[in-house]
Order: structure tokens, then sequence, then C-alpha cells
């Protein structure tokens, strides 16, 4: 055994004056000092609906979320998140028939207005987000119509604008577009516009990106494309400068909220597009992000609680004031719980 040479006397820095510490000693203090929250009002609770009754057909890649009916089910799935403190709820339809323009996104009849008016007089308070796009109710998969290989545009921004006046007449207070068609705010707005919904307001799926992390959703929502991607329409993963460049577009056709999508390994685009407008901004907490944490959490690898809250916090701090996440009911009830 060697001995090891002793070490050379190291100079003696000064103790510290200024010490962090000092302010998460006690959980007073570090309530206190606390800078962000999350509230179970800002949450939004995605529902898949489906024709048929008694019907709750569970997603396989998305442990606790299933495509439900629109009676006795979907009334106590909205029971459920009203109880803790939800107020918000996003609605993707699956239709009973696909057709190349995606008919049932602009029927009076189809799945969207059904499901709307029976929450419309189940919870008159609650407040209805519609997704406008078409990769449901198109048999190719595709967020519009087609022209060859193509999404066509401007033949799209119609159809958005027919399912948009549709959805507000069976009583949905915000449209969402997520399809990533050039110039669908202004469209939709000049739709509800026209037809006397000048009230109803837009949130823009502004930046949306072309990610792997919506593989699950296609699955729930049976959307995959037939052929090809979406990266003809949603943004390159690479790209930051371009998410200002949509968000100032959509501000100028008149969005009135605006939305990042997926969320997580987008927390630096929320923070830029918080500096770019004042407009109220949404995170979505996509699919892929949901199936690893509850696969994480099933294996018993991490705190499902901890991660949940912990991520939903993150985007709240990166400035985002609301969260559409399928954690929703579950976080909101933690949250209820800490607040005890
Ligand atoms: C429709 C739409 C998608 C999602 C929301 N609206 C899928 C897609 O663009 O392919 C994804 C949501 C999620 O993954 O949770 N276009």
């Amino acid at each position: 055994m060697t001995l090891l040479p002793e070490a050379p006397a190291l100079p003696l820095a000064p103790a510290p004056t200024v010490r962090p510490r000092r302010l998460r000693r006690t959980a007073a203090l570090r309530a206190m000092v606390s800078e962000h929250r999350l509230r179970p009002a800002q949450l939004v609770a995605p529902l898949f609906v489906c024709h048929g009754t008694s019907v709750r057909r569970p997603i396989g890649s998305m442990p606790g979320v299933a495509q439900i009916s629109i009676d006795s089910m979907l009334d106590r799935e909205v029971e459920s998140l009203l109880r803790v403190g939800i107020r918000s709820v996003i609605l993707f339809g699956i239709p009973a028939n696909k057709d190349a323009v995606g008919s049932e996104n602009f029927d009076p009849d189809g799945i969207i207005p059904r499901a709307l008016r029976r929450l419309r007089s189940l919870a008159p308070e609650l407040c209805l987000i519609t997704d406008l796009c078409c990769c449901e109710y198109t048999s190719h998969g595709h967020c519009g119509v087609l022209r060859g290989d193509e999404v066509d545009n401007d033949a799209t921004l119609e159809v958005l604008g027919r399912a948009a006046v549709v959805h507000a007449e069976a009583g949905a207070d915000i449209l969402a577009p997520s399809g990533m068609m050039d110039g669908m705010v202004a469209a939709i707005r000049a739709a509800l516009d026209r037809d006397n919904f000048a009230e109803r307001a837009i949130l823009s799926y502004a930046v949306k990106y072309a990610s792997a992390f919506y593989g699950p959703f296609r699955e729930a929502a049976g959307s995959t494309p037939a052929f090809g991607d979406r990266r003809q329409y949603q943004m390159d993963p690479a790209n930051s400068r371009e998410a200002l460049t949509e968000a100032r577009l959509d501000i100028s056709e008149g969005a009135d909220l605006l939305m990042v999508k997926p969320a997580l390994a987008y927390l630096d685009i929320i923070a830029a597009v918080r500096r770019e407008s004042t407009l109220p901004l949404v995170a979505y907490n996509v699919s892929g992000e949901y199936a690893m944490v509850k696969a994480a959490a099933a294996k018993g690898w991490i705190d499902e609680r901890k991660v949940v809250l912990e991520s939903l916090l993150s985007m709240r701090r990166a400035g985002a004031d609301m969260i559409i996440t399928y954690h929703a009911t579950e976080a909101a009830g933690w949250l209820m719980e800490d607040a005890l």
C-alpha cells in the first residue's frame, strides 16, 4: 500500500455572504417565495367522443383515457372533472364515416355537435373547446382536402370555416384549428363573424411541430395518415425563429389565444412565444408525453404524482397560462388534496 502524497493546502475561500439556501430553510419560507403555481382552472381536459351507447373503449397506449359515447358515459366523465375544479374541455370526435373531405366535421348532426349539445345542457358553465382539424374525419387521415398527394391549403380553409360555424352553432365557446393551414385563423374568423358568432373565440394551434410525440393520439383518434406524414404542413422541430413568424401571423389574423405543441420538448418555444405576445398562451402536453410518464409509473420507476405536477409546473414557468393535458383530472385531484 502506497501512501498518497499530502495534498497542498488550499487557499481559504471567504465564507459566502449571499446564501440562497436561507430562503429554502422552512416550508413557510419556501411557500412565501414560490414564484409559479398550478391551479385546476388552468387545466383543460381532452375528451374523445364516439357514436354508440354505453361505450367506453380504452386507448391501449394511454392508460386512463378512453373513447366515450355521448350518454351517461360522457356525463360521468364530466362530473368527475367538475368535482376537482376543471372548467374546460377540448373535444375530439370519432366519426361514423370517413370520406375525402371529412364531411362529418361540418355535419350539424355529426359527433362533435352532438357532444356539444349534451355538454351544454349537462354543464352550462363548462368552457367547450373543439379541435377543428380534419384528420379524424378524412379517409386518408391528412389534415385537409387533398389535391394529388398534397393538402390543398385554400380548399381546406373553406372546410374549416364551415366546421367552425357548425361547432359554434352547437355551443362551442372556443374553436381550435390544429391543421397548420396558412390563413386558417383569418378564414375561421371571417366565417364566424359572417354567421353572427363574432363573440366566439379562436385558439390557434399557432406553433405546432411535426412530432413523434403524437403517436398515441393517432391511435386514440384513428387519425394516422394513410400515406406520408405531416411535414408539409406541421413545423420542423429544428426551427425556433419560425415559431415567432407563425405566432405573429396568427395574432394579426385575429387569434384570441395561442398554442405551442408539444410542450415538454418545446419549453424554449413556449418561453419565446410568451415574450412575443401578450395573448393567453396554451401548452399542449401531448399523448406521447403522457404515455411515457404512465409507462414509467406503471413499472414503479418514477413517482407519478410528483413527476406530473413538476412537468405541468415547468410549462407554467416557461410561460403557459393554460395546459391541455390527459393528466387533468388526476392532477387537479392532487392539487386539491395539496391545498387542504
Ligand atoms: C389533429 C391533432 C393531433 C393532435 C391534436 N390534434 C394529431 C396530429 O396532428 O397528428 C395530437 C395531440 C396529442 O398527441 O395528444 N391534427
